[in-house]
């Protein structure tokens, strides 16, 4: 009820265009996502094509999925240059994680075509039914590939990939939409509109999972001597008496050994994430609340990696899983260490490469095929991930002609 009034409140902020909320009525603090462990009911990712669409995917008690619901998002997927060849890059278009986050009963989406961000009312009674909320909002950058939201702070930030490279964040009010996007805090990547990936990109905004921080990964270039880094914005703005705001400075880490950080997580209960790099494996990092810096903790490489880019952590196993759009693996590793625990050879479920995201929920984990070749449709594979059990794939859900080799992007309800 409080969380009703509050956003009534903002709304008619929002309304008035206004980005000051007098007297907002505090949130519930809410339970931390990393402590469900329950069964998802809906998985979302985006299509990424030229008209881009949610795909809304129902989870069964059991784990398994069926039916789905394509929705549009009004707004235009992109996909960036491969610098290797010059050519489009698709699959994995975009070289983020986050192109599709829930945060609370509202689904946010990037569209890098046309520099916008849609958002979506979740149904509590159908959840893969989604309803497009107001129109995209407009992002001062260029080609957005990653997006977050902060239900505490009300706040939605998006991280660019383009010319106009950065990160810009706007209030938002469930059910009723997305205010006017602030200003871009800018990154040094020198790409063009449409960047050349994967490496010197923006890979993933994340809140804390306490909202006070947005965390952001960039990929370095060691062609051109650039190491990737963390960045660690801080939100301002006593929430009790005003809408909450990103800050306009950061602190920028670079940490030693590191060569394209990608998807990551934070590792519940503690100020450590565990991250993917693209260059060897994965990592996991610390961030200090108060300096806002970022240490290395632990480094591993995953031996027969090509490009290991999304990180999912399982409530249920309290371990990380990464997948890589090359190598037709997902791997398991430590939350201590990042050393491997065990390795699921997917090439007889998965007739792409590799799987280009994750997501986890109750005691699953979903992977993304973008499907073998262009025509062929996207499929998202259940990997059961119950103790005791050996874990392996029981399910690849195919969704047939509504995405297909630009699909990126996974994220479960609740
Ligand atoms: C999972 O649940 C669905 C829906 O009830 C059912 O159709 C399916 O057969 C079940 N699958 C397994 C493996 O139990
Ligand atoms: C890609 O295009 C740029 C500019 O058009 C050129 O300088 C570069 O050599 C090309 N690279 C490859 C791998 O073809
Ligand atoms: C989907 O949700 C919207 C908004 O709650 C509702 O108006 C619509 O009837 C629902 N559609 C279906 C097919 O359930
Ligand atoms: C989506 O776009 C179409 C046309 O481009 C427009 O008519 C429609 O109102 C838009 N819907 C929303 C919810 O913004
Ligand atoms: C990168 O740095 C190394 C060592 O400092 C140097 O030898 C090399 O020339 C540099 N490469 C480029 C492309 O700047
Ligand atoms: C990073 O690594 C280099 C070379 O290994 C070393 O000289 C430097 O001190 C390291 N920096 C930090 C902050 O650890
Ligand atoms: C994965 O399985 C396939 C087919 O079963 C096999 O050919 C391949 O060698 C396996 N890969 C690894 C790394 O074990």
């Amino acid at each position: 009820m409080l969380g009703g009034i509050k956003n009534m409140k903002i709304a008619l902020a929002l309304g008035l265009g206004l980005m000051k909320v007098a007297e907002a009525l505090p949130a519930f603090p809410g339970l931390s996502s990393s402590d469900w462990t329950s069964t998802g009911r809906a998985l979302y990712f985006q299509t990424n094509e030229d008209s881009n669409a949610i795909v809304s995917v129902k989870i069964h008690d059991n784990g398994t999925l069926s039916e789905g619901q394509l929705t549009y998002t009004n707004g235009t997927g992109a996909r960036e240059i491969s610098a290797a060849t010059n050519q489009t890059a698709s699959p994995d278009g975009l070289s983020s994680q986050g192109s599709v986050t829930v945060v609370g009963n509202s689904l946010f989406a990037i569209n890098s075509g046309d520099n916008t961000v849609s958002m979506f009312a979740i149904s509590e009674d159908d959840p893969t039914n989604i309803t497009l909320v107001g129109a995209p909002a407009s992002v001062p950058g260029d080609f957005p590939v990653t997006v977050a939201a902060s239900e505490l702070n009300n706040l939605v930030c998006v991280g660019t990939s383009g010319a106009r490279s950065g990160v810009s964040c706007a209030p938002y009010a469930a059910n009723v939409g997305i205010g006017k996007m602030d200003f871009l805090r800018t990154f040094d990547l020198e790409q063009s509109k449409t960047p050349a990936g994967p490496l010197d990109t923006v890979s993933q905004v994340l809140f804390s999972a306490d909202e006070s921080e947005l965390i952001v990964t960039v990929k370095g270039d060691p062609t051109s001597n650039k190491t990737g880094f963390v960045s660690v914005f801080s939100v301002t703005g006593a929430w009790l008496t005003e809408q909450p705001r990103l800050s306009a400075s950061r602190i920028d880490s670079k940490l030693n050994g590191t060569v394209a950080l990608f998807g990551f997580q934070q590792i519940p209960h503690s100020s450590k994430y565990f991250s993917t790099d693209a260059g060897f494996g994965a990592v996991i990092f610390s961030v200090d609340a108060a300096r806002e810096t970022s240490t290395l903790l632990h480094k591993q490489v995953i031996a027969d990696q090509m490009a290991t880019c999304w990180a999912a952590i399982s409530p249920v196993t309290k371990s990380a899983f990464v997948s890589d759009p090359l190598v037709n693996h997902i791997v398991e590793m430590s939350l201590d260490d990042a050393s491997i625990i065990s390795v699921v050879n997917s090439t007889s479920s998965n007739d792409a490469s590799g799987y280009i995201d994750l997501a986890a929920a109750g005691a699953y984990v979903y992977a993304l095929s973008p499907g073998a070749t262009e025509g062929s449709g996207a499929e998202v594979a259940v990997l059961s991930v119950s103790p005791g059990k050996e874990k392996s794939i029981t399910q690849s859900f195919n969704v047939g002609s509504w995405a297909g080799t630009s699909a990126q992007g996974l994220a479960v309800f609740p």
